[in-house]
């Protein structure tokens, strides 16, 4: 299947690493414009130098952007505007909200996380929003996670605004239809990154056992019987951000091998 992405551009945000790095990558391989941002110059310029050899596209482009910060995102989205006019398709993704339950949490924790994990994907949304309009064409898509289906105990934080981002989803899609913009969420169950690997960490010294032991607890709850790989994600955010999805719109998709018995 032609994704006919060739002429598009496209920002994956949070990409230095994991889910977004693959995203970004699987874009670069079906020839689209890759703008890639993270916090960190150094892990970008990495990345984007990875891209590209495996690749062979050197459309491949990098700016830091904390996603916490009001600031970079508004000089993100300047850089953009004069670099490139605007973006056709925006993957929305940033770094994890702090593990805990509702006592280990403290006002600011939460105001940070409502930051970081909501209203920024509201800022990227408006800023990429007229662009689309004139275009009458967009795709945004919104990484999640599986607790916006089934809550996932001592990840308050993401339980909580992760729904948010759901709703939000939901009514973008149906306000921008008519405009040819289809929004929707994706949400990993347990895939291969770093974040996972300090989830994993952090529930050894909790429950005082080895992290292998926590790994084989938690493949024995993924029917497929492992975590997931960056780029098995990626494919299908690829799809569904590509011109050749035409119809849907408004969902949540969870990509967890199985992992969740919610309907
Ligand atoms: N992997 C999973 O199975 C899983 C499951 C559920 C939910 N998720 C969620 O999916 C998202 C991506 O996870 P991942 O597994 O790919 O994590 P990861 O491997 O730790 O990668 C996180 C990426 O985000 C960047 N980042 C972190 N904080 C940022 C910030 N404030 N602003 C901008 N960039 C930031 C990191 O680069 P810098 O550090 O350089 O900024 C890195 O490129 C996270 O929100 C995570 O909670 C993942």
């Amino acid at each position: 299947m032609d994704l006919q992405l060739k002429d598009k551009i496209v920002l994956v945000t949070a990409s230095s690493k994991g889910l977004g790095k693959a995203t970004a990558l699987e874009f670069a391989k079906e020839g689209a414009t890759v703008l890639v941002s993270s916090r960190t110059e150094e892990t970008l310029a990495r990345t984007v130098e990875e891209i590209k050899q495996l690749t062979n596209n050197e459309r491949v482009y990098a700016k830091t952007c904390d996603m916490s910060s009001v600031e970079d995102i508004n000089a993100l989205f300047a850089w953009i505007k004069t670099e490139f006019g605007g973006v056709d398709i925006l993957v929305n993704n940033t770094g994890g909200p702090t593990a805990g339950g509702f006592k280990d949490l403290a006002d600011e924790d939460w105001m940070t996380a409502f930051e970081k994990n909501l209203l920024s994907y509201v800022r990227t949304t408006r800023a990429v929003l007229p662009h689309m309009q004139e275009n009458d064409f967009g795709r945004i898509i919104n990484i999640s996670s599986s607790s916006t289906k089934e809550v996932i105990d001592g990840l308050i934080l993401s339980n909580t605004f992760r729904s948010g981002m759901v709703g939000l989803t939901k009514s973008l899609a149906r306000e921008y239809a008519k405009h040819n913009i289809l929004v929707n969420t994706i949400g990993p169950g347990r895939i291969a990154t770093d974040r996972v690997a300090e989830l994993d960490r952090l529930a050894a010294s909790r429950q005082s056992i080895s992290i292998e032991d926590v790994i084989k607890r938690s493949e024995n709850l993924i029917p497929i019987g492992r975590y997931g790989q960056p780029e098995e994600f990626a494919k299908v955010v690829l799809f569904i951000a590509s011109p050749a999805n035409t119809y849907m719109t408004g969902q949540s998709l969870i990509i967890d091998g199985g992992m969740l018995k919610a309907l």
